[in-house]
């Protein structure tokens, strides 16, 4: 198998684009495919300040790998969940990468550490609120994301969501009938009130296993375990059916996905309606002075009944 591009001798077979690549020219392929995303979804430009979220698997710091290697100004920050036996090492991986590749290119890992900021672990965290470990988690990570972004006045918070994990979300909420879901699963989101970064996935056009070998090529160690959290759960098993199809069927997962972004283009303007949407009904939590569609936000709530210790 050679390299469609300069003929030498592959490291990647792509059946999805019926291509196989040497690892320049696959590095050139995924470049590439985060140039098109970004400009396609107008996410962000040269002068921009970009805050990527890294976890320590490979598609987050695959992303802050190419982005600082595209030349944009991208710093990171990584929240440390307190996880048993899995959060250590994550970060262990981030702080590894940050040391070797981006402080030399003069980019800044932040740290957010909940068990410090919020008083214990996301696990008892969870338990203190009776809630699922994930959700609880997604809550704060969303709210700290968004919150670094905004207080330290970065134009953009990106995160590393691929192709794979936005078929399988998608799948979900078509099965589901999520329509408010649907109307917001976007790999761009505008700013579209005062207090909310705009958000953006730049890895919509790769898949899992491309950034799993971009890694692996460029000799980016990451951690390969999934949260332990996650095991069962329905993005998973949406995953598993995705590849099974893909298999199959060579580019199933990319003419869902995009059909699905075309689509949503063509129905109506995103950014335009979703703003005006947001702007009717947001107002500042009367705690923190986040956006929020309640008198306090979810983040807020959350903490208060931790704090009190009582279940919800
Ligand atoms: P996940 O929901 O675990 O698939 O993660 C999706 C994206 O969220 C990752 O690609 C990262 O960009 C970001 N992310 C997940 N966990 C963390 C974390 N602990 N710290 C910072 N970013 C994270
Ligand atoms: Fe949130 Fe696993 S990463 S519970
Ligand atoms: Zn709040």
């Amino acid at each position: 198998m050679n390299c469609v591009k300069c003929k030498t001798k592959a490291v990647i077979g792509l059946p999805r684009h019926n291509a196989a690549f040497c690892k320049p020219c696959f590095n050139e392929f995924v470049h590439d495919q985060v140039s098109r995303a970004i400009k396609a979804e107008r996410m962000f430009g040269r002068a921009d300040r970009i805050l990527v979220a890294v976890s320590g698997g490979k598609d987050s710091l695959a992303l802050w790998d190419v982005l600082l290697k595209l030349g944009y100004h991208a710093d990171a920050l990584y929240v440390d969940l307190g996880i048993p036996g899995y959060s250590a090492k994550s970060r262990e991986e981030v702080e590894r990468y940050a040391d070797r590749v981006a402080k030399p290119c003069h980019a800044t890992l932040l740290i957010h550490t909940v068990q410090e900021e919020e008083g214990a672990g996301i696990r008892e965290l969870a338990d203190l609120i009776n809630r699922p470990t994930c959700s609880a988690c997604g809550t704060i990570k969303r709210y700290q994301f968004n919150r670094a972004a905004v207080e330290q006045d970065y134009d953009v918070m990106a995160t590393g969501h691929n192709l794979d994990d936005e078929a399988a979300r998608l799948l979900g909420n078509v099965l589901h009938w999520q329509d408010d879901y649907l109307d917001k699963q976007s790999p761009s989101l505008p700013a579209s009130v005062e207090g909310f970064a705009k958000k953006v996935k730049p890895l919509y056009r790769l898949t899992e296993r491309e950034l799993a070998a971009y890694a692996v090529l460029n000799r980016i160690d990451y951690i390969v375990e999934e949260c332990p959290m996650a095991k069962g759960s329905k993005l998973l098993l949406y995953k598993e059916v995705l590849n099974r199809l893909e298999t199959e069927s060579p580019g199933t997962k990319q003419r869902f996905y995009w059909g699905f972004l075309e689509k949503q283009a063509k129905a109506r303007p995103v950014p335009t309606s979703m703003a005006e949407k947001d702007q009717a009904t947001l107002r500042p939590c009367a705690t923190c002075g986040q956006p929020t569609t309640a008198e306090t936000c979810s983040y807020c709530k959350m903490m208060a009944r931790a704090k009190a210790g009582i279940p919800r």
